[in-house]
């Protein structure tokens, strides 16, 4: 990883102790997302070096972000995937453990051709369950992840061999 791209995130994150609850430390990437030069480099930085791509995976909502920057700074489209209930019609939706109760993602099967290959990124990994079952639902629709990319990896919750369990393909973190 590229000192420019370290730069732009230590520069737009904050870190705020004891939000959402006591006892967290809250990573905020909001002021990145408000750098031009520097939601470019690393939104470009994500997706490199996985080899040829079809689409961009971003997880809702700050997946979004990211996802359509590294999309459009790459000439890719970007696949939206959606928390519970956002699509109509028919969807896959894949669930996913949260503190307390659980969650899902959804997409349309139709969105992208069968095979595609795409990159999946979020900004964060911290127990890797929200990219578990993004990669779920991405076998599910027929599409081939050729990669996963995260700005933050917070190692500690173990997030990287969550994955590790799901996919064969390659996880990056830029920080
Ligand atoms: C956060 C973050 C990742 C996820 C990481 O999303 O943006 O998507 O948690 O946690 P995990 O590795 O333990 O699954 P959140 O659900 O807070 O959604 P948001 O982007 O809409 O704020």
């Amino acid at each position: 990883v590229s000192p420019a791209v370290v730069e732009a995130i230590r520069s737009g994150m904050t870190e705020t102790p004891d939000f959402p609850s006591e006892g967290i430390l809250f990573r905020d990437l909001s002021g990145l997302f408000a750098d031009a030069d520097g939601l470019r480099t690393v939104a470009a930085a994500l997706v490199e070096g996985f080899g040829p791509l079809d689409a961009v995976a971003g997880v809702e909502a700050r997946g979004f972000v990211l996802g359509a920057a590294a999309a459009v700074a790459t000439g890719h489209g970007m696949l939206a995937v959606r928390k519970a209930g956002k699509l109509p019609g028919e969807v896959l939706s894949e669930s996913y453990a949260l503190e307390y109760g659980s969650a899902s993602l959804e997409v349309h099967p139709s969105t992208l051709p069968a095979g595609a290959r795409v990159v999946i990124v979020d900004d964060v990994l911290a127990t890797g369950g929200t990219l578990a079952a993004t990669i779920r639902l991405m076998e599910r629709a027929g599409w081939d992840v050729v990669g996963v990319a995260v700005v933050l990896e917070l190692e500690a919750l173990g997030g990287r061999a969550a994955l590790a369990a799901a996919t064969a393909a390659p996880v990056k973190a830029l920080l």
